[in-house]
């Protein structure tokens, strides 16, 4: 991997990956692994996620990747700029807004990013017109001179990003942007997102655990679990990976004896990979699953099966990061279906 001489540098030059990380660890006190030997590289313009369980280490490498904490082995660079030798370099080029908010309840909205732009020391009027260009591209214009105590968590976390865009970053971290927001705001900061992109050719590094906003926004994605990274790559390129479609049954009562005549036929239809049933519900991963659906019927009637319910899909972003993370499989609050879908993938990619 290039380091630094490959990189993009704040004043502009074009010539690589944006973010470096390579072998990156981070060992608390008590020996707690946060994160354990890190390595992936993010694009100049991309929008990349950190998708991870509680306590994956997501926070931890944003940490590192922002000079807030130093890590304990391995190398990182933003822009260009050694995150451990060249700190202050790397934070002119970067935007944070952390996973907490950090805005000033006591002022304005438009107060706090003028007291941002002032720890970037920017010129009065230039404050003042990205101040403005902010507030209108993150819909607070009208509530502007409002005091924030005012706001809506909504409306709090749109400033907080806009308080981390005001000296125009190259990289904007965003450490669980939507956390905690309903569908329609979680929505709009998507698009505002987006815009940045579109607008600026910002790259954007966001952590989330929301699957639907992985696949929504990102180009790319690294899954981490546990401090390891345990695949990268394009949503509907992991999709792929795990191959096939995911068909799910739920069947009508029957004796606990056809229901097991049932699986075993199901099993043996060609194309099925694997065929999971548990409390009435059945999955079925097959390839083709749009022409496995009248045989599933043809073998059923035979045998007095019937079909309450079918579905057929893809596999989902979903699937992928059970498959890698595991998630239900060692928390109890899963439900009975992820934990067994989980399950078959597991065994689907071993086998594959
Ligand atoms: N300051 C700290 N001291 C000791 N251990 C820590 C500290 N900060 C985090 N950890 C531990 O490091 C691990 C990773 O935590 P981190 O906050 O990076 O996870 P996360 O993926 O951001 O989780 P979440 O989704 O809950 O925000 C966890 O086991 C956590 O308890
Ligand atoms: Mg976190």
């Amino acid at each position: 991997m290039l380091f630094r001489s490959a990189a993009v540098s704040c004043g502009g030059e074009k010539v690589g990956a944006i973010i470096e990380v390579e072998g990156l660890t981070k060992v608390y006190a008590r020996g707690i692994v946060a994160v354990k030997e890190v390595t992936f590289a993010v694009e100049e313009g991309e929008i990349f996620g950190f998708l991870g369980p509680n306590g994956a280490g997501k926070s931890t490498t944003i940490m590192m990747l922002t000079t807030l904490i130093k890590p304990t082995a391995g190398r990182a660079f933003v822009a260009g700029f050694d995150v451990v030798r060249e700190p202050g370099r790397v934070r002119l080029c970067i935007g944070y807004v952390s996973q907490e908010l950090a805005v000033d309840d006591n002022l304005s909205g438009r107060d706090n990013l003028f007291l941002q732009a002032g720890f970037y020391h920017l010129p009065r009027g230039e404050a003042r017109a990205r101040c403005d260009e902010l507030l209108k591209m993150m819909g607070l214009y009208e509530r502007a001179d409002d005091l924030v105590e005012t706001y809506s968590g909504g409306m709090r976390k749109r400033l907080d990003i806009a308080c981390g865009l005001i000296h125009r970053p190259k990289v904007l971290f965003l450490d669980e942007p939507t956390v905690g927001l309903d569908t329609q705001t979680r929505h709009q900061i998507w698009g505002y997102i987006k815009a940045l992109r579109e607008k600026y050719g910002m790259t954007i590094f966001m952590t989330t655990h929301y699957m639907e906003e992985a696949d929504a926004l990102c180009d790319r994605i690294a899954i981490i679990d546990r401090g390891v990274i345990k695949a990268v790559g394009a949503p509907a390129a992991l999709k792929d990976r795990l191959g096939g479609d995911v068909v799910t049954l739920r069947f009508k009562e029957a004796p606990a004896e056809k229901i097991r005549e049932a699986v075993a036929a199901l099993e043996g239809l060609a194309g099925v990979r694997g065929v999971k049933h548990q409390d009435g519900d059945c999955f079925i991963v097959a390839r083709g699953g749009g022409e496995l659906i009248p045989q599933i019927f043809q073998v059923l009637q035979p045998l007095g099966v019937g079909v309450e319910r079918v579905t057929l899909k893809r596999p989902s972003l979903d699937d992928v990061y059970l498959y890698y993370t595991g998630r239900e499989l060692r928390d109890e609050t899963g439900s009975k279906e992820e934990a067994m879908r989980a399950r078959m993938l597991m065994r689907r990619v071993r086998g594959a």
